[in-house]
């Protein structure tokens, strides 16, 4: 397996654009990204005068929901590299022909659910590929644009199945995997927050809605109004 150099992470960066930010959310299945986006969306449109857009991972293009549908499938069996390379190319397709394009646009902020860090950890941790392959991967732009800031919502695997049964979602193709498959994602998220400790945000979501929502708002402050003193200085 491939050794993840100092030169291999430093080649990744968040984008520049005066004035527009980019987020994603990250954790296991029931983490609560999709609650917790809807209501920093909310907050950051009504109290901050911004322009949100949000991406799910992978899609956010018409390209990207066919290779969605593919990857969901429950009945198709694919390689991990295979499944790695899936990923990127519905990625590099919403970088290219969205994310870019919108980032340009002053005071935009783009939340990604789900990102990077996913294929990391479940293509490259838990699917045993190696985290330096799937970097590797990514080691070329556009795919080497990373986020400003990562919100990883972290909670337990019983959490996890709790939250899914109240959802009563049907079974998707990583719900299908099963409790190890689980744990073992939550070990590799830990390992991607040690490799990006200032770009990943570790929050305990086991803890309310309410008290997360205000852990995320926090650390947003912090983020926009440090961008505004570097503009103004
Ligand atoms: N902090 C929380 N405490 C209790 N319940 C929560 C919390 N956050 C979310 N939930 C509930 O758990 C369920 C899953 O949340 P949500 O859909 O936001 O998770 P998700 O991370 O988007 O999951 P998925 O990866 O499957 O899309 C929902 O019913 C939601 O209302
Ligand atoms: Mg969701």
């Amino acid at each position: 397996m491939k050794e993840i150099t100092h030169d291999l992470l430093s080649s990744f960066r968040a984008p520049a654009f005066p004035g527009s930010f980019f987020l994603s959310f990250e954790g296991i299945e029931g983490a609560g990204k999709s609650t917790q986006i809807a209501n920093l969306k909310k907050y950051l449109e009504t109290e901050k005068n911004y322009r949100v857009l949000v991406f799910r991972e992978p899609g956010g293009t018409a390209f990207g929901e066919k290779l969605r549908q593919a990857i969901l499938d429950t009945k198709t069996e694919i390689t991990p590299l295979a499944e790695a390379h899936l990923f990127a190319s519905s990625r590099s397709q919403l970088i290219s022909e969205v994310l870019l394009k919108e980032l340009a646009v002053p005071n935009t902020i783009i939340i990604c659910d789900r990102y990077l860090d996913s294929s990391l950890v479940y293509q490259g941790h838990a699917r045993g590929l190696g985290v330096a392959e799937v970097l590797d991967i990514h080691n070329i732009f556009p795919l080497n644009l990373v986020p400003h800031l990562t919100f990883y919502l972290r909670i337990g695997v019983e959490t996890s199945e709790a939250r899914q049964k109240i959802r009563n979602a049907p079974k998707d193709y990583f719900e299908a995997k099963g409790i190890e498959f689980y744990k073992k994602l939550i070990i590799g998220y830990d390992l991607i927050h040690e490799l990006f400790p200032h770009r990943i945000i570790k929050i305990d979501a086991e803890k309310n809605i309410d008290h997360i929502n205000q852990e995320i708002l926090q650390t947003i402050e912090n983020l926009l109004s440090a961008r505004v003193d570097q503009i103004d200085e």
